[in-house]
């Protein structure tokens, strides 16, 4: 007998809307625990939502005032100012326009000099700090978390990861000055430890990733399946990348009102 996904399942009609509903999720933790530490992805998937959220957390003082923001990954061997850095990212939606200093942003340094000591550190900040309120992750298109990738193993902690070539053409990097030559994650440990997840999915070109990540199999070749061992697991996808009906793939998100979200607890 198949298990259901142990997720809760936000469907919104579109990116926009996707983006509103894990806005208000993230504005509902921080409402609830104010000193919350965030650890953050970056990509195109959360952008939106992290502009929304601190479009709320101007308007709301107090909101954002005592959040703390570990950064989940980091393309290495990117200077820290390149464009296609997640630092920049989170800098530019984030961290810049709610006024978020050195105390309450850290995360990796893009070219550490000791890759080894780097991961120790971050090791060493999230024993201190850790373990986090809330992880908000995307999905790879080959089923990575961070950039923990698909593999024989999968590795605990924080390291240095060997880029898969789906990673290599992520758009991010599109805007690079140079080449990543390697990844700095969190591992999954890290991930698994955090009190709640939010996984954010987007467009009809990660369906299919979807589509396995909800099947009752864990396997490291598949990274995100290790979310089925989480017991506190939201994803916040469209209707483009989780369709109502599979057969209605190619449906256009406009035809649904921007705000049908439909929350389904499949467990
Ligand atoms: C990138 C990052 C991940 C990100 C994922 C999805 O390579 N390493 O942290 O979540 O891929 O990115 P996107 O949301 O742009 O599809």
């Amino acid at each position: 007998m198949n298990a259901s996904p142990p997720f809760d399942i936000i469907r919104a009609a579109d990116h926009e809307a996707m983006s509103q509903a894990a806005a208000a999720r993230l504005v509902a933790q921080l409402r609830r625990k104010p000193d919350s530490l965030l650890i953050l992805a970056t990509g195109n998937t959360p952008e939106r939502a992290y502009q929304l959220l601190a479009e709320r957390g101007r308007a709301e003082p107090g909101l954002c005032d005592r959040l703390c923001i570990l950064k989940l990954d980091e393309w290495g061997g990117l200077s820290m100012d390149d464009p296609a850095t997640c630092e920049v990212a989170l800098r530019r939606t984030l961290v810049g326009p709610l006024g978020i200093g050195p105390d309450r942003f850290s995360g990796w340094h893009s070219t550490p000099a000791d890759i080894e000591a780097e991961c120790r550190r971050i090791r060493q900040w999230l024993a201190e700090h850790g373990p986090a309120d809330l992880c908000v992750l995307g999905l790879g298109l080959n089923g990575h978390l961070g950039f923990n990738e698909p593999g024989d193993h999968l590795q605990p902690g924080p390291h240095r990861a060997r880029l898969s070539s789906e990673s290599k053409q992520h758009t991010m990097l599109d805007q690079a000055r140079g080449q990543p030559g390697y990844g700095l994650t969190l591992g999954l440990r890290d991930i698994l430890q955090s009190r709640e997840i939010l996984l954010l999915v987007s467009g009809v070109q990660k369906a299919p990733q979807l589509r396995r990540l909800l099947q009752p199999e864990i396997t490291p070749q598949f990274p995100a399946s290790f979310l089925w061992l989480h017991a506190a697991v939201t994803v916040c996808c469209d209707v483009a990348a989780l369709p109502v009906n599979p057969a209605d793939s190619s449906r256009p998100a406009a035809d649904l009102p921007a705000s049908s979200i439909i929350r389904q607890a499949l467990h």
